[in-house]
């Protein structure tokens, strides 16, 4: 039981709610890397840690017990509404204890940790207006500062940035990735070719078109035999720098991924590899190519991995908002600028974070509001994370998108729902960021959001710009 780790430290005099928790948990494991080398954010972390579990982890982690004060009337509501909002928002346990020893902290933590430090909201004040002792003092916000710079720069580093930008939580792309040039090319036959869906008629390129910037551009793909599934369509592009691959993340990276579409029945439809190879191996050129690269020959783990190498390929540098990162103070206008800092001040950046603005971490799509009740027609894709899962905890995460090129991309959402993007801004403020965005803010943070379309292999990615 978790009781035993919260001691009730004092009981305030202002209010009913007296009490200030400490978090007695054994101490944190040291900071070393799987390859035991100290990491170089290791006596910044500790600190943080520390401060974390003395004020903070009373409504961030799982199994606490209510202290006994919690079961009079009234008082219970609100600070199990405290728990339950604090522990959705973030398990600071897992991602400060059970991480500790080995794992890092996710770029989305970071920027979490540093948008709740400046804008000076946690512990909520009406937590802190009776619980003094578990204020957040000026000395506190400075360490989780400089520790989110150190974890930054040695964890997550950016040397493509602009020295004062280094510190941004949204990052430049790299201009590519490196990769094996011969994988890439039969990569990138298989990915165009139809022969991978049960009648010939569907390649993985039909639903990922490079000239639609990755996507369709519908709200469901449709696939064979003019099946519509109940999901849309992401792009491909940067999906490598996902932490997992599909909207709940069923896959662990996109090889793996690679293995779903084929045979999926509303999408490509074929039984296994066997009934993809039997038709494959009859094209001798392309047979003779495969076996000069995987000497082994035809198999599924063989194709796998030749289309995820070249998807390998599909990051987009050089966006005009890259370039300002990179030091070009004339790449973008006053009100993008403008845009992105409004991005970052309404919680955007703590999910949208890192190179490619998303693809981080899971999150609630009714965090702050139910938004599945204010939608109406529920789909069987609304389950999201847990459906994978099955945790009960996990229904309605969902992985949070990338927004690179994101004009291109539409319509928004795993939905599919939102056809613009003033649309898509509106309801990330209302059911994510929990803040509603005024229109003058919400057409800056558009005008930021389109400057996020790059190159892809030195020309400007295609596709059609989403309405206003
Ligand atoms: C009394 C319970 C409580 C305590 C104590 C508490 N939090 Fe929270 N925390 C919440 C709630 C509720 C939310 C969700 C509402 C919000 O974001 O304001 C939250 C949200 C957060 C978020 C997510 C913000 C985002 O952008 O998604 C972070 C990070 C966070 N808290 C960090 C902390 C830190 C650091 C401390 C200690 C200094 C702390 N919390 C102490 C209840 C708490
Ligand atoms: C019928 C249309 C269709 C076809 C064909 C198709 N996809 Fe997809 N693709 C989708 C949809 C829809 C999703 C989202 C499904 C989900 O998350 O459950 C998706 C997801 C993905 C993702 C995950 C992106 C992310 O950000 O999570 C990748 C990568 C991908 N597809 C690559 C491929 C490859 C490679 C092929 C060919 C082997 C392929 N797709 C064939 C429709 C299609
Ligand atoms: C707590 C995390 C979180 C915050 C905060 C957040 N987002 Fe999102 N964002 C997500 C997730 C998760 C999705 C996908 C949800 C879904 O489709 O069910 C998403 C989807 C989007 C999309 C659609 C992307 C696509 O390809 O479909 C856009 C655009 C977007 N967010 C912009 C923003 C902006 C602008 C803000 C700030 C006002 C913001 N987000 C705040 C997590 C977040």
């Amino acid at each position: 039981m978790r009781m035993s780790k919260f001691l009730v430290g004092a009981v305030a005099g202002i209010g009913a709610l007296g009490i200030w928790f400490s978090v007695n948990a054994a101490e944190p494991g040291a900071a070393v890397s799987a390859s035991g080398a100290a990491r170089p954010d290791t006596a910044k972390f500790s600190k943080v840690a520390e401060m974390v579990r003395d004020k903070c982890m009373a409504c961030h982690t799982r199994g606490y017990d209510l202290p006994f004060y919690a079961s009079i009337p009234g008082i219970k509501q609100i600070i199990e509404q405290d728990y339950t909002d604090g522990l959705r928002a973030l398990n600071l346990r897992e991602e400060f204890e059970e991480k500790a020893a080995g794992a890092l902290v996710s770029e989305s933590t970071i920027a979490k940790m540093e948008w709740v430090t400046v804008n000076e909201t946690m512990p909520p004040a009406k937590f802190t207006a009776v619980h003094w002792s578990a204020r957040v003092s000026a000395k506190d916000r400075e360490a989780i500062l400089d520790w989110v710079k150190a974890a930054r720069a040695a964890h997550y580093p950016q040397p493509l940035s602009v020295a004062p930008r280094r510190n941004e939580p949204v990052q430049p792309l790299p201009d590519a990735l490196p990769v094996s040039p011969a994988k890439v090319d039969l990569g990138k036959k298989l990915f165009n070719d139809k022969r991978l869906s049960v009648d010939d008629t569907l390649a993985c390129a039909g639903c990922h078109d490079l000239q639609k910037a990755g996507t369709d551009n519908r709200r469901f793909a449709e696939g064979v035999r003019a099946q519509f599934g109940d999901i849309n369509a992401p792009t491909v592009f940067n999906a490598v720098f996902n932490i997992s691959q599909f909207w709940n993340g069923r896959a662990a990276d996109l090889a793996e991924q690679v293995g779903g579409p084929p045979f999926n029945p509303i999408e490509m439809g074929s039984k296994d590899w066997k009934q993809v190879i039997d038709k494959l191996s009859k094209d001798e050129a392309l047979t003779k190519e495969f076996a000069g690269v995987y000497p082994d020959g035809w198999t599924g783990d063989n194709i796998m991995n030749a289309v995820a190498e070249y998807e390998k390929t599909f990051v987009t540098p050089n966006s005009r908002f890259d370039k300002w990162l990179k030091g070009d103070e004339g790449a973008l206008t006053a009100d993008e600028l403008t845009g992105y800092r409004r991005f970052v001040a309404y919680r955007c950046s703590s999910c949208h974070v890192g190179v490619s603005l998303g693809g981080k971490s899971y999150e609630y799509m009714d965090l702050k509001k139910d938004y599945f009740a204010d939608r109406g027609n529920p789909l069987g894709s609304d389950a999201g994370r847990k459906d994978f899962t099955g945790k009960e905890e996990d229904l309605h995460k969902f992985k949070v998108p990338n927004l690179r090129n994101i004009e291109l991309t539409w319509p928004y959402l795993h939905d599919g729902t939102a056809t613009t993007l003033r649309d898509a801004v509106r309801i990330m403020g209302t059911y994510l960021s929990g803040m509603d965005i005024p229109p003058a803010d919400n057409d800056k943070i558009v005008a930021f959001l389109r400057t996020l379309t790059g190159e892809y292999q030195g020309k400007k990615v295609e596709g059609r710009p989403v309405a206003e």
